[in-house]
């Protein structure tokens, strides 16, 4: 069976908006675990513009289920993941400019490289798992990587403009499902899933994980929405004419 590893960025963008204390992304990563996530997932990105150093180390000490720690393959991120040591690195591609991550890593003809920048992250026992787009031979690639783990950008099928489109990228996508556990990975599949779009996998075996964010995020928001303002409006009712 499948799990849901809920992505929890987008609680620090609320905070980080203000630079202030609330919503504190490690309750939300709290609640998603009571809810039945059996992964929290976060990216600390180069430029800090959501999760936060310490966010990071808070939900390594506090999380019950698993931690898995989306990152770019820099130097930097080699050497905070060996000191947090979570259960799982996403290596992914990361732009400054880029609203979100917008395409899968390369890892063609740089099988060698991120063998090497695994290999230690394997020897502490911390997982690994390459985000790349459904694309036989950077599946290929990331196998001879060695990585545990790909995850298949759901992107393009999550954003695809017409049912044809879609349908072509979700025949990409179950290809790579199918071109990936051949070759010995588990696969994982994450980006612009929602309420819709997801059920598409329904029926749809050999995926490991569902990595999903935004669209989790956004939807408490909203069903959050009324509890919040009525408990505002019942205090600001109390108060003298
Ligand atoms: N997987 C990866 C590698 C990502 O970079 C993201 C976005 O941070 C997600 C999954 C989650 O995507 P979304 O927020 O669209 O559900």
């Amino acid at each position: 069976m499948p799990i849901l590893a809920v992505n929890v960025d987008h609680i620090a963008t609320l905070r980080q908006a203000r630079l202030g204390q609330e919503p504190e992304p490690v309750t939300a990563a709290h609640m998603a675990e009571l809810a039945g996530a059996s992964a929290i997932i976060v990216h600390l990105r180069e430029d800090r513009r959501h999760i936060q150093d310490r966010d990071v180390a808070l939900l390594r000490q506090l999380i019950k289920t698993r931690l898995h720690l989306e990152m770019a393959a820099t130097k930097e991120m080699h050497r905070l993941a060996l000191g947090i040591k979570p259960d799982m690195v996403c290596l992914v591609p990361e732009k400054r400019q880029e609203l979100t991550t917008e395409g899968g890593l390369n890892c063609i003809g740089r099988e060698k490289e991120l063998a090497d920048y695994l290999a230690p992250l394997h020897e502490e026992g911390i997982g690994s798992s390459l985000f790349i787009d459904p694309d036989a031979a950077q599946i290929k690639a990331a196998s001879d990587a060695g990585a545990h783990y790909i995850e298949i950008h759901t992107g393009a099928y999550a954003d695809a403009p017409t049912p044809a489109d879609r349908q072509r990228e979700l025949d990409k996508v179950l290809e790579g499902i199918r071109i990936g556990r051949e070759l010995g990975l588990k696969v994982n599949l994450g980006h612009g899933l929602n309420y819709e779009n997801v059920w598409a996998f329904s029926k749809v075996s050999g995926v490991s994980e569902f990595s999903i964010g935004h669209s989790i995020v956004s939807r408490a928001v909203l069903t959050g929405m009324t509890e919040a303002v009525s408990r505002m409006a019942d205090i600001v009712r109390t108060f003298p004419d």
